[in-house]
């Protein structure tokens, strides 16, 4: 029965105060529910609105890659280093603690492996719903291939997952596809990003491009850049930095970050640039000290 007697009595309403509205600062997911805002909070940091995602889904269609031979060794030391950790849940599952405090984006969607040269056919869901809350996905991530065969499938099976996440409150991150017959030009990303953007994804990965900034300002959602092929590190920051100053909120990269010879730098001095405005030269001071701790 409850104790109601000799309680103090509530009196502290603070009329004169009115009550917090807080806006929310993951861009365009104002309008979202608490626990899509929630996982979005658990991506972007408050303080910098950015996120350093860790890319390491690249077996899904390439099989074992240069630096992801043994995930189970690789990808833990450096889980302290980021905000997200982006795989498919086979990799998730069997590589990563399930004590880890990151977020974690879990790839959704199989398609084509490498030894087809038209990766965009055939498909299809490899995660579905019920498996990415069974997971505890922070977010969803579907690659699309505009412009590609597949284009109109890639494009309903984002479309089907994010109606699926806003039921659930997981947010979709929808990836920009580059295959051999897509140009990398800011038309094409320009394109790209706004059809994802308009189609259900709340955060875009896509790429690094001249004209960055008018790609990220037309985009109505977050942008997060990807690493693409392995370059030297100095140039590697400066591309971050780049697209962090003409408006990325991230970075979602993979082989710059784990195929480096100081994978730990490198995470450390992308982070560095990514939520604390470090300059390339700075960061890359970063990478260098600790590579040369080891
Ligand atoms: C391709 C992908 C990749 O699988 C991966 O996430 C890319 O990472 P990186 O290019 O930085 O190695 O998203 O679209």
């Amino acid at each position: 029965m409850a104790d109601n007697i000799g309680n103090k009595a509530a009196h502290d309403y603070h009329l004169d105060v009115p009550a917090a509205q807080e806006g929310f600062y993951v861009k365009g997911n104002a309008h979202c529910g608490w626990g899509m805002k929630n996982r979005l909070a658990r991506m972007f940091r408050p303080e910098s609105g950015n996120t350093v995602m860790l890319a390491f889904d690249h077996g899904y269609i390439m099989g074992p890659t240069a630096g992801l031979e043994r995930i189970d060794l690789v990808i833990p030391p450096l889980v302290p280093d980021v905000d997200v950790l982006m795989g498919t849940r086979g990799v998730i599952r069997s590589c990563i603690s399930p004590a880890v405090s990151a977020a974690k984006c879990v790839r959704v969607t199989y398609d084509s492996t490498v030894l087809y040269d038209d990766m965009s056919n055939g498909g299809g869901i490899a995660c579905d719903i019920n498996s990415a809350i069974e997971m505890n996905a922070d977010c969803m991530a579907v690659q699309t291939f505009l412009g590609a065969s597949g284009e109109s499938r890639s494009l309903e099976l984002l479309a089907r997952t994010a109606d699926a996440g806003s039921r659930y409150g997981i947010p979709t991150l929808g990836v920009v596809a580059v295959g051999k017959e897509m140009e990398r030009t800011e038309k094409f990303f320009l394109l790209a990003t706004r059809v994802l953007a308009e189609n259900g994804a709340n955060i875009v990965k896509s790429y690094y491009c001249e004209g960055f900034e008018r790609v990220a300002a037309a985009c109505p959602v977050p942008i997060v850049i990807a690493g693409g092929k392995k370059l030297p590190e100095l140039e590697a920051l400066e591309m971050a930095y780049r697209a962090i100053q003409e408006g990325a909120h991230g970075v979602d990269m993979g082989r710059n970050i784990f195929q480096s010879d100081s994978p730990t730098g490198m995470a450390q001095a992308i982070g560095k640039v990514v939520h604390e405005g470090y300059t390339p030269a700075q960061a890359y001071e970063v990478y260098q000290e600790i590579k040369h701790q080891k």
